[in-house]
């Protein structure tokens, strides 16, 4: 790992998660989305698809989580080693290269987030390198085959967790398979949607928040407390 080419943020107390200077870098809504899946309590077992820098697997595991963590892209490799070297976790990561489509077979889980590429193919100028146009388009797999892993790995009581932009809601919810349902749609500010799903049949709750508010403010120091 060049040290030109990464930088090493500090974005818990404890650890350190380096990230490509000029590739694609974590947001606040990795944190939101680490938040309010630990509102309940600390997952004991998680799985990160597309997990990228790695950080919703790391702020997991920080706070006690055992977690798996896939992403397609072999480049992210010498970040997740750095990461793990350089670290205080009290629970642990396998990072693999992997697509989301293989790791459907895998053990259940209490927990699944995933932020996965925000666009659909085709629908905008890709950028050139392939490492950055992997995080922001589908490529192997869209939207729907990133739910439908979810949904398959989570245990009869998990939540599976997505944040995308509010422009994908409708192709995340058209994806949630049988026997799943959205548990959970909370928009947060105007670009983005959570949406949490689980196992078997419900009305889910809606709600609206303002990103810089009290509610969103207490996820991100929850995830990194
Ligand atoms: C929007 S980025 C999110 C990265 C990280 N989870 C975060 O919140 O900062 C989406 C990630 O999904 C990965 N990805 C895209 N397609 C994938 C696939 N088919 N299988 C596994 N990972 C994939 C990309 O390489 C990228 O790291």
């Amino acid at each position: 790992m060049s040290q030109g080419d990464w930088t090493r943020d500090t974005p818990a107390p404890g650890l350190v998660v380096p990230q490509p200077r000029r590739g694609f870098r974590y947001g606040s809504e990795a944190f939101w989305l680490v938040g309010l899946a630990t509102e309940r309590g600390v997952p004991a077992t998680a799985l990160d698809l597309g997990t990228g820098s790695g950080i919703m697997a790391l702020l997991l595991a920080r706070l006690g989580a055992r977690v798996e963590a896939v992403d397609v892209r072999p480049e992210w490799r010498a970040g997740w080693d750095a990461a793990l070297a350089e670290s205080a976790l009290a629970g642990r990561v396998d990072f693999r290269t992997a697509d989301v489509r293989d790791v459907s077979g895998g053990p259940p889980v209490d927990c699944v987030v995933s932020n996965p590429p925000f666009f659909a193919a085709g629908t905008g100028p890709a950028p050139e390198d392939g490492w950055r146009s992997t995080a922001r388009f589908e490529s192997t797999a869209t939207v729907g085959a990133f739910v439908g892993v979810a949904c398959g790995r989570l245990s009869a009581s998990g939540s599976a967790w997505f944040v995308v932009p509010v422009e994908r809601e409708g192709d995340l919810l058209a994806a949630v398979p049988t026997g799943f349902h959205a548990a959970r749609v909370v928009r947060v500010g105007v670009r983005r949607v959570i949406v949490e799903l689980r196992a078997g049949a419900g009305d889910g709750l809606s709600e609206r928040l303002d990103d810089r508010g009290d509610v969103v403010e207490a996820w991100y120091a929850r995830a990194t407390g």
